[in-house]
């Protein structure tokens, strides 16, 4: 695997295999990886010739700097991991690199950005958008691979590439979850030994408002009052569980299939969120 730490590397690389006749797909990424990612280079080898992954832990979206102190880094392990995946490029440039001292631009998705991750995380939209266009033109893949896990995100990004004409199809990858049904995230290493056991409240909540709205149980309170149960025995902290529009992310006061359960938490001072389409 080779690994390019500026744009002009990633760019002029992309060039070379286009010249080649062969497509690309990006996976981008914070690091820290583990099987949620690895599926999602699995899924990219389908779709394109070949695969770019990114790591970098990007500041601007962080809205709380001890969140990003903390964000874990393994490098030596990614590499590894991606060298199992057949991943055939890494991009990993610097803050400094991706953000230069005179770097005054911001990417800014209205609307959807100001519900759930939008309003309990000012400005964490922005800097999602701002390094995702900045890694599409860089890289300028056909496709690109994100997991559904980041519901919002995806939404987000669907939506910047939709409005900026950006001509890179956008494919989300099923979440991946633990045995006992926590998504796998790279956080989920900084929860405790208790807190990690209490965690699987999550999915279980989740699952039990999926069995209800299969038997018919259309009302969004019933459906998130079933999920606030699971969790509350626990010491998570609720931030938000709603039921919502895929497209427009607003809430529904009716559950129809194919809406999403949302949800964050706090949990041991770690923020884990979840989703489920209810089907
Ligand atoms: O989902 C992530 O890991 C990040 O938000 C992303 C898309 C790589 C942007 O930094």
């Amino acid at each position: 695997m080779q690994i390019l730490r500026t744009p002009k590397e990633l760019s002029q690389t992309v060039d070379a295999c286009r010249i080649n006749g062969q497509s690309v797909a990006m996976v981008p990424t914070m690091g820290a990886l583990h099987q949620g990612h690895t599926s999602l280079f699995d899924l990219a080898h389908q779709h394109a010739d070949v695969v770019v992954a990114t790591i970098f832990v990007n500041p601007l979206q962080f809205n709380n700097s001890v969140d990003f102190d903390k964000y874990p880094l393994q490098l030596d392990h990614d590499i590894q991991l991606l060298e199992q995946h057949a991943v055939q490029f890494l991009y990993a440039p610097t803050v400094d690199t991706m953000y230069g001292a005179n770097f005054s631009t911001s990417v800014h998705v209205g609307g959807i950005t100001d519900v759930l991750e939008g309003s309990s995380r000012p400005g964490h939209f922005s800097g999602v958008s701002t390094v995702v266009a900045k890694l599409f033109s860089a890289g300028r893949p056909d496709v690109a691979i994100f997991g559904q896990k980041d519901f919002q995100q995806i939404a987000v990004i669907q939506r910047m590439v939709a409005d900026l004409d950006i001509p890179i199809q956008i494919i989300v990858a099923p979440t991946i979850r633990e045995t006992d049904g926590l998504a796998m995230s790279s956080r989920n290493i900084r929860l405790s030994g208790s807190a990690r056991q209490e965690a699987a409240a999550i999915s279980q909540g989740l699952r039990q408002a999926q069995d209800q709205f299969a038997a018919g149980i259309r009302e969004s309170e019933h459906l998130i009052k079933t999920v606030k149960s699971a969790i509350e025995p626990t010491s998570a902290v609720i931030d938000y569980v709603n039921v919502i529009d895929s497209a427009s992310l607003r809430d529904l006061s009716t559950a129809s299939q194919g809406c999403v359960i949302v949800l964050a938490v706090l949990l041991d001072g770690v923020r884990l969120i979840d989703n489920h389409i209810l089907v």
